[in-house]
């Protein structure tokens, strides 16, 4: 099945929640985190800001039916990632590692210093995976603001064993 991605249209934004519940079932198998796969997901309505924004991408089959999304924000200097999503049946295929090439390229023509998420430090698809596209571990000290706020909301939320990450863009 080949898919494309491109950028998210109003359309979308009622689509992806279920596509964000797809992905999350890979948690089903992670010890610990089960939960996940039937946490709270990014609604409609977010989804219509983040693609109001023009901070919202999607991978889209040949019917242009999204198997998979990325969505952030203007953080400063630095774009952030608030979601990366693929649906469970196409993960493991280079969707995720394709649309972070996408929105690299993106931030670094828009200018951005950087590229900056939260997420699992030893979920092997999450921190592991980010070091391999370059990114980097933050320590407490190098955290601005706005990445301290998120992963303080993160551990009321449950979410313990995160860490935030930041891929230079600077040549
Ligand atoms: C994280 C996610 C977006 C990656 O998308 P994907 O299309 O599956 O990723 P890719 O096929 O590009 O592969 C990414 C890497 O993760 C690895 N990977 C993917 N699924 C994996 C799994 N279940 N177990 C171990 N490694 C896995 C791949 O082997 C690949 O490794 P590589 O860097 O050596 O090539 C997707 O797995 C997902 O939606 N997961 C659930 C939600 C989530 O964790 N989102 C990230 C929040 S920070």
């Amino acid at each position: 099945m080949p898919l494309a991605i491109r950028m998210a249209r109003d359309q979308d934004a009622h689509l992806l929640a279920a596509v964000e519940r797809s992905a999350a079932q890979a948690f089903t198998a992670y010890e610990g985190l089960q939960w996940l796969a039937s946490g709270d997901v990014l609604n409609a309505s977010q989804h219509q800001t983040f693609i109001g924004n023009g901070h919202a991408w999607v991978v889209v089959d040949e019917q242009d039916q999204p198997w998979g999304f990325l969505c952030g924000q203007d953080c400063g200097e630095d774009w952030h990632i608030v979601e990366l999503s693929v649906a469970q049946a196409v993960q493991g295929e280079g969707l995720g590692r394709r649309l972070i090439a996408e929105v690299r390229r993106w931030a670094q023509q828009q200018g951005y210093s950087g590229l900056t998420l939260t997420t699992f430090s030893k979920v092997p698809w999450n921190a592991p995976f980010y070091t391999r596209l370059g990114f980097v571990q933050l320590d407490e000290h190098s955290l601005g603001g706005f990445l301290q706020q998120q992963l303080a909301a993160e551990q009321r939320h449950g979410l313990n064993d995160r860490c935030a990450m930041r891929l230079n863009l600077q040549r």
